[in-house]
């Protein structure tokens, strides 16, 4: 986890992270204990947090002592979990859309409790980060309450599109920006609002999030078709089952390859695993990392004449390492080994 963290250049930021902890505990905490127990499920069974430490990192981007213990303001924080609540409410949203049974290595929050029940505690979720993000100003709250509207979008984008073979890059791309790089392109803005900088970093460091929350995605949709639910701690071979073709299998179909004939309505497991050993001996995996890195160089290049301060030097190790989380598929598919993101 280290090398993807954007807080890697802070030596205390397990301190950071752990005062993100308990104010995120904190927020899902509501009036009733039964949707407290709900709205807490996901919460202590893991999850990478980077959504957060992107908001501090980039709130510390321009101060050359980021690495002092007391560099992290409360306003970071709050910014911290404001994010991450919504990164969290989407979830809760995504495994009903995804009919996902797991999530985080524990059972999913619509599988325990059911669709309607998940869909109020993801509503409760958003509507705490909300909170959250008015009292870091009218901005701030603007910003994330859009965000979340970018958020909708990009998935019903994909939804619109399920099990359509005829599925373009450009239509996966533009859904991946709506439902992924925007959150994180947001998360970089927070920080730099929190921090007062001025528009011209603020754009930077939406740039850089936005850019490196589109690595992120091609990443995760990647490793949902090479790595293994044990890896993935969420059910792989979702993406294909549920009719979400990725890049890696658009690319494939558009070149006319006949896996077309194993797609384009639902599937059973068996079927599912036929049509994923075909996507994973494809050079298309590869093709599709070769993308993950050229959208990691563009959030590099926004942050470029940054001093290399502790935040900035955080952000630009998280994006370099990220297409590692692949490990050795750039070069070459292979199914286990993979890691988790
Ligand atoms: C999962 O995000 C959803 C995507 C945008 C792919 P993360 O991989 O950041 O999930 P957690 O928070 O670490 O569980
Ligand atoms: C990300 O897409 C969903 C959100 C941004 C909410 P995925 O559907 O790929 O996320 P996972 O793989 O279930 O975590
Ligand atoms: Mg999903
Ligand atoms: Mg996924």
């Amino acid at each position: 986890m280290a090398p993807l963290s954007p807080l890697q250049a802070r030596p205390n930021s397990d301190e950071d992270l752990a005062r993100v902890e308990a104010a995120l505990r904190a927020a899902a905490v509501t009036n009733d204990d039964f949707l407290t127990e709900v709205t807490s499920h996901l919460i202590p069974a893991g999850g990478k947090r980077l959504r957060p430490a992107f908001v501090i990192a980039s709130a510390l981007a321009l101060d050359p002592d980021g690495a002092a213990p007391g560099a992290v303001t409360n306003d970071m924080v709050c910014g911290g979990v404001a994010v991450e609540l919504v990164h969290l409410g989407s979830l809760y949203h995504d495994d009903v859309m995804d009919d996902a049974q797991t999530r985080r290595g524990i059972e999913a929050v619509n599988h325990r409790w059911g669709n309607l029940k998940a869909i109020l505690a993801g509503d409760f979720l958003l509507a705490k980060a909300s909170e959250l993000a008015a009292s870091l100003g009218t901005e701030v709250a603007a910003l994330l309450a859009a965000t979340i509207g970018r958020l909708c979008e990009g998935q019903v984008r994909e939804l619109q599109l399920i099990y359509d073979i005829n599925r373009t890059e450009e239509q996966y791309l533009l859904a991946i920006r709506g439902k992924t790089a925007e959150l994180y392109a947001t998360a970089c803005r927070i920080g730099g609002l929190v921090a007062g900088a001025d528009r011209d970093v603020l754009e930077r460091l939406s740039t850089f999030g936005r850019a490196y929350g589109m690595a992120f995605q091609i990443v995760d949709d990647v490793l949902d078709l090479v790595a293994s639910d044990e890896e993935l701690g969420k059910p792989s071979g979702n993406d294909l089952r549920e009719g979400v073709y990725t890049l890696p299998v658009i690319r494939m179909l558009a070149g006319g390859h006949p896996v077309a004939d194993l797609l384009g309505h639902p599937m059973d497991d068996s079927q599912r695993d036929q049509a994923r050993a075909v996507v994973v001996a494809g050079s298309e995996i590869a093709t599709s990392v070769t993308t993950a890195r050229d959208y990691a160089a563009d959030a590099l290049e926004a942050l470029s004449g940054f001093e290399a301060t502790p935040g900035i030097v955080g952000m630009r190790g998280a994006a370099s390492n990220l297409p590692g989380a692949l490990g050795s598929l750039a070069t070459g598919p292979a199914v286990s080994g993979a890691g988790r993101l």
